[in-house]
């Protein structure tokens, strides 16, 4: 089924691009017609998903850029090379590099835990604020904020007490931002992945797998396309009255 075009003129930034659900959202905004800006620590990955990248539509330029989302000078950087790239800031921004260092509480380091909150929690502060203070700057009249929270983030998750926290954190970031900045037209929506096939899920044990597939209501695992398809959603003027709440994208899993 060909995409909508729901994004045509639109310009995207999308963190975590080079893998995963990243590189599915920047291929589903693509596809819809945004030009889409690739970030990604890894200069390689993100490379590549910007070669898989359709450009069927006029005026549609996609980039590759490398940023360090825990780092404030490598985000306002990046957000400057979009701006003279483009002359214009990113109306979309979606916050999807993360990274998990697994280890039970009473095992876990302080720098395991540290480095896990500034790259997801932090990381997504940085981006957000980053991305809307331009928006605001540039007299913008509207931009949607997607950021990338977990279910495990509501429910918890064993051996992941450092990522639950920032996941946990990054919704309450997004209903904060989502108040403070909808008197700028900017909507601010967190999507809840459940268990997603990505390299990210590849590192943990086949057996815990197939025990969470036991448990997910349809039966499975999930793609990252289909987290992409609720991305373009919120992206898109489709959801143009919806901001501050958090989607969960988990075929049922937790859902009570
Ligand atoms: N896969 C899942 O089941 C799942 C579930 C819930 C939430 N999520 C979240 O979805 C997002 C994407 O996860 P994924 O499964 O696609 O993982 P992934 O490992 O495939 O991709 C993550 C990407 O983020 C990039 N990245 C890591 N640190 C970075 C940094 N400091 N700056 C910039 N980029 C950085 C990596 O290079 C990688 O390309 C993450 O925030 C993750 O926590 C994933």
């Amino acid at each position: 089924m060909a995409a909508p075009l729901r994004l045509i003129s639109r310009l995207a930034v999308v963190t975590g691009g080079g893998s995963g659900i990243g590189r599915a959202v920047c291929q589903r905004f693509a596809a819809e017609g945004a030009s889409v800006v690739v970030a990604d620590v890894s200069e390689g990955s993100a490379n590549q998903t910007l070669e898989s990248l359709p450009r069927e539509h006029r005026g549609q330029e996609h980039m590759a850029v490398g940023v360090d989302v825990s780092s404030r000078e490598s985000v306002e950087r990046m957000v400057t090379t979009i701006q003279r790239q483009y002359f214009q800031p990113p109306s979309v921004c979606v916050t999807a590099a993360g990274i998990t260092q697994d280890e039970f509480l009473l095992k876990m380091e302080e720098d395991d835990f540290d480095r896990v909150i500034q790259v997801n929690l932090k990381g997504t502060f940085l981006l957000t604020q980053a991305v809307s203070k331009a928006l605001v700057a540039s007299g913008s009249s509207k931009g949607s904020i997607i950021t990338v929270g977990s279910i495990v983030g509501k429910v918890g998750n064993i051996g992941q007490v450092n990522y639950t926290a920032s996941k946990a954190g990054v919704e309450g970031l997004t209903r904060t931002a989502a108040k403070e900045l909808s008197r700028f037209g900017i909507r601010c929506n967190c999507v809840l992945p459940g268990f997603i096939n990505t390299p990210m899920t590849h590192k943990v044990p086949e057996k815990v797998i197939s025990k969470i597939t036991s448990i997910i209501p349809l039966g499975r695992m999930g793609e990252p396309a289909e987290v992409a398809d609720v991305c373009a959603f919120l992206a898109s003027d489709d959801s143009r009255y919806i901001t501050g709440i958090s989607v969960e994208v988990t075929g049922g899993l937790f859902i009570g």
